[in-house]
């Protein structure tokens, strides 16, 4: 059963773990990437990511970047969320945004005027593309919900809302500080906002949920969702409150069987309802995909700005074409620090070689439905093919035979049983690519 990776606006934890190979590697490789980075659409656009890094209370089960605020220092934050947009737009050759997603720890809580002052920023430096898709991730508290209209005043035209469960207990339990009924009143208000452009996170595989139970939330769900869904698989992650109650005995999540049986039971419903599965926790229906994410499944750039987040992008100069990874310092106080000091809190820099690049565009890739296009996949490998590097091997011919992974005229593929499959094929594929291409 495929770990329901949980997709926001970055590249995140579980992904990583894709590429821990990826960053040993770092700075090993010095050889020019055989992509075309030149093409002005892997060089000139790109998203940007903000993270705004405070909660009020830490869930139970979240190991995101995130922080309980000492003080007010919101200015602050916002003065140094423009100083780090406009210093790493300066050292990319990116001259238009074309997606904005204000992402957390809980970026409601943020002054209004933080997003209005961001774009005001990008739109000085660089230019923000008209329709560009602005999202902003919303607890869904009193607090949270009496603040949407003056967020899409500042810019916002979408809303991601993190209603997780609409079971109190459960939302108790998970630490949350909203209880269901007031998740389903900021739906409705944000709908009033932005119709058609508001989306709900949903964590199932939650302590003692049934597949029952399961299938109850998600119709009574249904009844008052827009056309956006993430679903994603509770993870226990090391670290957090939730991973020492299961480590002790305390709470139990449903085993793998019925986490397997919740995943497909949603993904039919949701198709019963007109919803398109358009990637592994993410559905849609009327095309309201997000285009955020989107961009980073294709493998396009992002900039990433604030405590922790992580851009990927073609530098400017230094006689380099090829993109580079980049993290942002994690701890708030010391990222402000150094926005101040140097305009920007970069902590690491990875030039992504050849191969790197290769590895991104196909785990990423894999993960949407319509998978890997010839077209796309030329645009980082113009003399590879997808044919050669998968055709041959078996263990990937064994995935094909199996029906799990499709390679036709489209391109590459997971079929509908094989989507859900997508992390055991990965280790094999990811082989696969690096023999062929050391081997050419
Ligand atoms: C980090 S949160 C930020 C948004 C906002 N603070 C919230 O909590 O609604 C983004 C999404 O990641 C998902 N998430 C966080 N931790 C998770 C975990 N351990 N397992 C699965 N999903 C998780 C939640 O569904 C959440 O809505
Ligand atoms: S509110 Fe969101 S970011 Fe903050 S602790 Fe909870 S899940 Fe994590």
């Amino acid at each position: 059963m495929i770990r329901i990776l949980r997709v926001t606006g970055r590249l995140l934890v579980s992904d990583q773990r894709c590429f821990s190979k990826i960053f040993k590697r770092e700075f090993l490789t010095e050889e020019k990437s055989e992509s075309s980075q030149q093409d002005p659409c892997l060089t000139k656009k790109a998203s940007l990511y903000i993270h705004w890094p405070y909660c009020l209370k830490r869930c139970s089960y979240c190991n995101f970047n995130k922080y309980i605020p000492k003080d007010d220092n919101s200015h602050i934050v916002t003065q140094c969320l423009q100083q780090e947009t406009e210093t790493l737009l300066q050292l990319s050759q990116v001259s238009c945004i074309t997606s904005v997603f204000f992402g957390g720890g809980t970026p409601s809580l943020a002054h209004p005027s933080t997003v209005s002052a961001v774009l005001e920023t990008v739109s000085r430096c660089v230019g923000l593309a008209d329709e560009a898709e602005v999202t902003l991730e919303v607890n869904p508290t009193p607090e949270g919900r009496s603040k949407l209209k003056d967020f899409s005043q500042a810019g916002v035209n979408r809303f991601s809302i993190g209603v997780q469960s609409l079971q109190d207990d459960d939302l108790k339990l998970l630490g949350r500080d909203h209880s269901s009924h007031q998740a389903l009143q900021a739906i409705e208000e944000a709908r009033r906002l932005c119709p058609g452009r508001v989306s709900v996170d949903v964590m199932f595989g939650r302590p003692n949920q049934t597949v029952q139970s399961w299938e109850a939330e998600l119709s009574e769900l249904l009844m008052l969702c827009d056309d956006h869904l993430s679903l994603y698989q509770l993870t226990p992650e090391r670290g957090t409150l939730l991973f020492k109650q299961l480590q002790g005995g305390e709470l139990a999540l449903p085993g793998d069987h019925d986490m397997a049986e919740m995943y497909e039971s949603a993904r039919g419903t949701l198709r019963q309802h007109g919803f398109e599965q358009y990637e592994v926790s993410n559905f849609a229906r009327h095309s309201a995909v997000s285009h955020h994410n989107m961009n980073t499944w294709k493998g396009r750039q992002y900039i990433g700005v604030g405590p922790g987040a992580h851009g990927r992008f073609v530098p400017l100069g230094e006689g380099r074409v090829d993109r580079e990874a980049r993290t942002q310092t994690l701890e708030p106080d010391v990222w402000i620090r150094e926005v101040r000091h140097r305009g920007h809190g970069t902590r690491r820099r990875i030039h992504l070689g050849r191969l790197e690049v290769l590895e991104e565009a196909l785990v990423m890739g894999l993960r949407m439905t319509e998978g890997i296009t010839h077209k796309h996949w030329q645009l980082f490998s113009p003399q590879l093919a997808l044919c050669d590097i998968f055709g041959s091997c078996a263990d990937v011919r064994d995935f094909f035979h199996r029906g799990h992974l499709i390679l036709d005229d489209r391109g590459l593929r997971c079929s509908w049983d094989g989507l859900a499959l997508l992390d055991s094929m990965l280790p094999a594929l990811l082989l696969e690519l690096e023999i062929q291409i050391s081997s050419s």
